[in-house]
């Protein structure tokens, strides 16, 4: 009698759950019929400082090397890099940016003085990386150059100086001496930072006093021949709505002296659960998985709440959010240079990675530009060397698998999907964005930040045709699973097939702790 009640009880109650287990939880509807915004493909720029082995080693190794290389720039990075579509890098820095002089970095290698670079290491800087050699690795990538200006301890004859190197073919003196320093035609140079991180290591200013050396700046950066300058202010820490209002208000201002000297404004965020105890990069369990993904949705907010406050002043959108530096920031690894920021890349990262972008896409109409900090052997890299060894990170697997949102139209996507629960809290388990290709083809993404749980997804196709569908994966069997110097890549980009489309709708069953992008053509 007992069995059979306990039987019934099976049938009523656990067999129903059994099944609800398996049918979809979350859902996602893609509006590919209320396509607006393009997600510039500069959301998939780079960030390259003069900073542990980033420039020298990661990308020049000079001519003289036996690393294969192309007038001193590494080719085994170079052609890693075109693959992931790289659209722009910001150089030379960072902090370095504002104690660099670049009339230090042309001219004879020989004859370049050295310095000392304080901010990362106290290390000796030889310039042999110049302004030079930085637009010879963009010219080799087909990418924009994000020059980042001087602020600091620079002046404006000095910032102006390097526009009109750079970018002037007139009978000038700067573009003379561009000329005897071996190159004839003028670059094209879009995108200028001017200054870098000003409440900090760009200067110690209050917003008042930087909007005030920003007009007198940007004043002096001269647009020549057909070069047009897009001129990016520094914004303030990365809650600091004030900042924003103070550079919006002047940029709009009685006089409107701002207006036609301004483009973007630039946001940096790193996520960093806390900054006195970052942890390994490597070597953690679930609890730091949650909290560093739970700190990185937070760019979700800073992007909303700092695009609020320049929509008061600028509703149409023409400045640019430039999220200039993002990613990941753990301990060094052990044994390295602590100045040098070297860190491992774990599948962790490459989730990261995954829900910011998707962040970025969906707030395209604002976000213009970003850069990851930083291209390789520093922070969150896409590439580690050592020696004539590469290896590409987890992260640069996302940048891979994403390059198909870049110049693509975004498609707004609503989310309905479970939490990700860890003790008292609790995030979404899903991320996700959606795009339109101009070959007409819908690609989309998703992260299933659950270290565990499946999450089966029903995706609804609004104003889509498509019958044929095919995705790609990233994921690993542990969290920490990361891509090592010699041994095969452990987390990498492979062919994905739970997606099924009947009927218009998308059925996808994600794995746990996984990153998909699905295609229907
Ligand atoms: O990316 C490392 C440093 O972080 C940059 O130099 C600086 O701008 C930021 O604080």
């Amino acid at each position: 009698m007992t069995r059979k009640i306990g039987a019934i009880v099976a049938a009523l109650f656990i067999i129903p759950w059994v099944m609800l287990a398996q049918s979809p939880t979350n859902t996602l509807v893609v509006h590919a019929d209320a396509a607006k915004d393009t997600i510039s493909k500069f959301i998939y720029g780079q960030f390259a400082e003069h900073l542990g082995h980033c420039i020298y080693g990661g990308v020049w190794v000079g001519e003289n090397s036996t690393i294969p290389n192309t007038r001193g720039i590494r080719n085994d990075v170079v052609d890693a890099l075109k693959k992931i579509k790289v659209a722009s890098i910001r150089w030379p820095g960072g902090c370095f940016a504002d104690e660099y002089h670049w009339k230090d970095g042309i001219g004879p290698r020989a004859d370049r003085p050295k310095m000392v670079n304080s901010n990362w290491g106290g290390v000796t800087e030889d310039n042999s990386f110049g302004t030079h050699e930085f637009m010879d690795l963009c010219e080799q990538l087909g990418c924009e150059p994000v020059i980042c200006g001087n602020i600091g301890s620079g002046t404006v004859k000095e910032m102006s100086e390097w526009v009109q190197y750079l970018t002037s073919d007139g009978d000038n003196p700067m573009t003379a001496l561009r000329k005897k320093n071996g190159r004839e035609k003028p670059w094209s140079v879009k995108f200028w930072c001017v200054g870098n991180e000003t409440w900090g290591c760009g200067g110690i200013m209050d917003a008042d006093h930087y909007s005030n050396e920003l007009a007198r700046y940007s004043f002096f950066l001269k647009n020549y021949g057909g070069n047009a300058l897009y001129k990016v202010a520094s914004g303030g820490l990365e809650e600091d709505y004030g900042w924003t209002e103070t550079i919006m208000k002047k940029w709009k201002g009685v006089d409107g002296w701002l207006k036609g000297y301004l483009n973007g404004y630039s946001l940096h965020f790193y996520t960093v659960p806390e900054w006195n105890k970052k942890g390994s990069a490597t070597n953690f369990v679930e609890n730091d998985w949650f909290r560093t993904l739970k700190k990185t949705l937070k760019m979700e907010e800073l992007v909303t709440r700092h695009s609020a406050v320049m929509d008061k002043y600028d509703s149409a959108k023409t400045i640019g959010l430039m999220v200039d530096e993002w990613g990941n920031w753990f301990d060094v690894e052990p044994g390295t240079n602590p100045g040098f920021l070297f860190q491992q890349n774990t599948l962790r990262d490459a989730m990261v990675a995954a829900v910011n972008l998707n962040i970025f896409h969906k707030h395209a109409d604002r976000v213009k530009m970003t850069s990851v900090a930083q291209m390789v052997n520093v922070l969150q890299a896409m590439i580690l060397t050592r020696d004539k060894q590469m290896l590409l990170t987890p992260t640069y697997h996302v940048f891979k698998m994403y390059t198909v949102h870049q110049d693509a139209v975004n498609l707004p996507v609503d989310l309905q999907c479970e939490s990700y629960s860890n003790g008292t809290e609790s995030i979404p388990a899903v991320s996700a964005s959606a795009s339109k290709d101009k070959e007409g083809r819908i690609h989309i993404s998703l992260a299933n930040l659950h270290p565990e749980n499946v999450q089966n997804v029903r995706c609804e196709l609004k104003g889509v045709a498509g019958a044929k569908v095919s995705g790609e994966i990233i994921t690993a069997a542990a969290m920490n699973a990361y891509n090592d110097f010699g041994k095969p890549e452990s987390v990498t980009v492979k062919p994905f097939s739970g997606a099924q489309l009947k009927n218009g709708i998308l059925t996808i069953a994600l794995p746990a702790k996984s990153i998909v992008t699905i295609e229907v053509k």
